[in-house]
């Protein structure tokens, strides 16, 4: 199930139910989480690859999303999920929603749940399950999870810089309020400017208008992300930005080679902790074997 960076991120105000609404461009990037379930005694979860801080209990969506399909099917929980972890954990692309995204999928495989239902399930979830699901690129609205595919015409080529550290979405949402409550700018709840660049233009025309409400939160929470966007643009992108609610910043460039150079420079002067090549859209939920 593939990782996710907001094109377009703007934030209206915090509803009645603790959410904020939202306008955003998801794009899926092909950043991978594997999830294997098969069917066993009991629930189980097993967790592989770069997975540190990550829960192996009721505390994951992953599991959660496995108890939900089974209610909705009326059998019980009986299935091993093995989640092999590329998508940085607390990263803010999604990593913990996509591993959800492909328990449901798998899980409604296994249950015989039509996949038409899984759109209201990943949304009991989380506000970026049903992303993932669908997968290339889409606007989302509500709190994230109400999508229209946006069609575009090129494929976007990316470097992603991880942090040492994670940020926490709902922190990050608390810090854009406190800054508002200060004065901080007004929402920018317009992506039309990114869905034409989308339509019709080029990575550049993309990169000028990138943007992220949850940006200054985030280099609230975490000062050292403003060297990592300097050293990106120094080092040539076409624009840099924290994707989500950060810490991960994700660089622009106009094509592949140039995302291989970026890459390589940033790890020479070993910004953050480690960099990641990957490219969009791509598609979501997609079953191996
Ligand atoms: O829905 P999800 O569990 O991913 O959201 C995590 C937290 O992020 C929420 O508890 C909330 O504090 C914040 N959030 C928000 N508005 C959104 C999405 C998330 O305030 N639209």
């Amino acid at each position: 199930m593939p990782a996710k960076v907001n094109l377009h991120l703007g934030v209206g105000p915090e509803r009645l139910d603790g959410f904020h609404e939202l306008v955003t461009i998801f794009h899926a990037v092909d950043l991978f989480d594997e999830v294997v379930a098969t069917s066993a005694p009991a629930l189980s979860l097993t967790l592989r690859g770069n997975a540190d801080g990550v829960p192996d209990d009721a505390q994951n969506l992953a599991w959660r999303a496995a108890v939900l399909v089974a209610s909705h099917a009326g059998v019980s929980p009986d299935v091993a999920l093995e989640i092999t972890k590329a998508i940085p954990v607390a990263g803010g692309m999604a990593g913990g929603s996509a591993d959800a995204a492909a328990t449901l999928v798998a899980c409604a495989s296994l249950w015989d749940v039509p996949s038409s239902d899984l759109p209201a399930l990943a949304a009991e979830l989380g506000s970026d399950v049903a992303f993932p699901l669908l997968g290339g690129t889409a606007l989302g609205t509500g709190r994230g999870e109400i999508l229209r595919p946006v069609p575009m015409t090129q494929t976007l080529h990316w470097v992603f810089v991880l942090a040492d550290h994670g940020i926490s979405t709902a922190e990050a949402f608390r810090e854009l309020d406190q800054q508002r409550a200060a004065g901080a700018a007004a929402p920018a709840l317009d992506a039309a400017p990114m869905t034409a660049a989308l339509r019709d233009g080029s990575p550049q025309a993309v990169a000028a208008v990138l943007h992220n409400d949850l940006q200054p939160a985030a280099l609230a929470l975490a000062p050292a992300l403003r060297r990592t966007l300097d050293a990106g643009h120094e080092h040539g992108a076409l624009a840099g930005i924290v994707s989500g609610s950060g810490p991960t910043c994700a660089f622009l460039c106009a094509d592949a080679d140039d995302a291989a150079k970026l890459a390589a420079a940033l790890d020479a002067d070993g910004v953050g902790r480690a960099t990641r090549v990957a490219s969009g859209p791509t598609p979501g939920a997609t079953r191996v074997g």
